[in-house]
């Protein structure tokens, strides 16, 4: 046997992963109303809503991490400055090439672009790989919809504090996600 085989045997070969994101994460009372949502999609364009506790909206991708790079990667977060933001959830998009159904703004908040933008130059400087297409804030509500029919969206606003660092796991009911990082979104200027 080769010393590679031998190492694939130990559990040696492949040093522990995590698959995670960082993310902003909706107030609870938020979230249920994204999930309400969510399932009238469901009912109106088949596909499979969101589970209402894990909708949140992506700020940067990473994919499989390292279990031991974690600390590095909450100190590249910590150490970017972001502002608060508010969202304000006004339209409903739907992209035919994966079929998703999702929640957006028609109004990109400067600071959401600014903190998606100092997180990706924080990770890179710091090592980290990351889904670098160009940013598009959605929520995903409904994957494997026919549409994202009933079309109308009534406006929810989102005032955003903190962004979040995630890990994605799979239980049975599909993906389930732990929130293992937090950093408040204060901004540059003194503290009152
Ligand atoms: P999605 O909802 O459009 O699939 C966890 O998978 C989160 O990371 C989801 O919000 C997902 O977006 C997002 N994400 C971004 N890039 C991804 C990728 N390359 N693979 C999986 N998820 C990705």
């Amino acid at each position: 046997m080769g010393a590679a085989a031998n190492d694939a045997g130990l559990g040696l070969a492949r040093p522990p992963t995590a698959r995670v994101f960082f993310a902003l994460w909706p107030e609870a009372a938020l979230q249920r109303e994204l999930g309400r949502r969510a399932r009238a999609i469901e009912r109106a364009s088949g596909g499979r809503a969101t589970r209402t506790e894990n909708i949140h909206l992506t700020l940067v991708f990473l994919g499989d991490v390292p279990v031991a790079r974690l600390p590095d990667l909450c100190a590249a977060a910590g150490g970017v400055t972001g502002e608060p933001c508010a969202l304000a959830l006004d339209r409903l998009g739907y992209w035919k090439h994966n079929r998703i159904a999702w929640a957006g703004t028609s109004a990109m908040p400067p600071p959401l672009a600014a903190l998606v933008a100092g997180l990706e130059a924080s990770l890179a400087a710091a090592g980290f790989a990351f889904d670098r297409r160009p940013y598009v804030p959605h929520i995903t509500l409904v994957r494997k919809a026919r549409a994202a029919e009933p079309a109308r969206f009534d406006r929810l606003d989102w005032p955003c504090r903190e962004f979040v660092l995630v890990q994605s796991a799979r239980d049975a009911q599909g993906a389930r996600y732990e929130i293992i990082g937090r950093w408040g979104l204060a901004g540059a200027g003194p503290s009152r």
